[in-house]
């Protein structure tokens, strides 16, 4: 029976990376985005990862593959959120940032979850943001992105609150927590795409990341978040003390 890898968001940038990766590494990997272009990917599905009924898809594909046994949630979106925007644009944003980042990482996790435990193993990583480790991120945190640095943060809960109770089932849930990294999304920041000259030449590169998820898997390490910076090798570090894996 193959082990099956699920990854939300795959159509491009980290999610497709991760997607390659996770092949290459023997997984039957199931690939999902809203856009159509995963199709290009074995097995990829047109889904959303805010919507229940996809998500039934999406999981019945990935069982028609195998046993269900890496969980990627790495599908994210992200918008400028002014804090004095009016009520109907700040809800509108909410809901936009939240039902990706949040809710869909609650659908697609809570769906697979009694498959991994069927499987007796299992691994589900949440894709986060550096900017939730404070302690080496000071200053990060831009004026207008309150709601997309929100999400992110409500991600420390899950992946906590899982880890804990998902131990007794061989499964383990962290986080990746990268800086800025050539993607679709980042170069998106920026205005034509155009990178400031500080980290022109100076992003993290996705297959960095790709290692860095596989070891992760590798390592029987849960709950915590894996930090990635600019500038610095991404490697999974020493084993902080209890305290400090989720906050950095
Ligand atoms: N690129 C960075 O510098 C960076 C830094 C920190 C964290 N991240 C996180 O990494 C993850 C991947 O980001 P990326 O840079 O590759 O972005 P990206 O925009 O290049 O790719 C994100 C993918 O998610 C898909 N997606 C969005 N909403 C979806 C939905 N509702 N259902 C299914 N698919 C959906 C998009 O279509 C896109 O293909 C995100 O969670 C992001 O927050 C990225």
């Amino acid at each position: 029976m193959s082990k099956v890898a699920i990854v939300s968001g795959a159509a491009q940038g980290l999610g497709r990376a991760f997607a390659e990766r996770l092949e290459t590494e023997g997984y039957a990997v199931l690939p999902f985005d809203i856009r159509e272009s995963v199709t290009d990917f074995a097995n990829g599905v047109v889904a959303n990862v805010a919507d229940r009924e996809d998500i039934a898809r999406v999981i019945s594909a990935a069982c028609s593959l195998g046993e269900i046994e890496v969980v990627v949630n790495n599908a994210g979106t992200w918008r400028r959120t002014p804090v004095d925007s009016s009520w109907e644009q700040a809800l509108e944003d909410w809901d936009f940032i939240m039902d990706t980042n949040l809710q869909g990482v609650l659908l697609l996790s809570r769906a697979a979850t009694p498959h991994l435990i069927a499987h007796g193993t299992g691994h589900i990583i949440n894709i986060s943001t550096y900017y939730v480790l404070p302690a080496k991120s000071s200053g990060t945190n831009g004026p207008e992105t309150d709601l997309y640095n929100a999400s992110k943060w409500a991600l420390n809960g899950f992946t906590d609150a899982w880890a804990k109770t998902l131990r007794e089932h061989n499964i383990s849930v962290n986080g990746m927590c990268m800086g800025a990294t050539d993607t679709a999304m980042l170069r998106g920041l920026f205005p034509d795409g155009q990178l400031p000259p500080d980290l022109e030449g100076n992003l993290i590169a996705v297959d960095d990341l790709s290692q860095q998820l596989i070891d992760i898997i590798a390592s029987g390490r849960t709950g915590e978040n894996f930090g990635a910076w600019v500038g610095e090798t991404v490697q999974l570090g020493d084993l902080p003390p209890l305290h400090k894996r989720i906050t950095g």
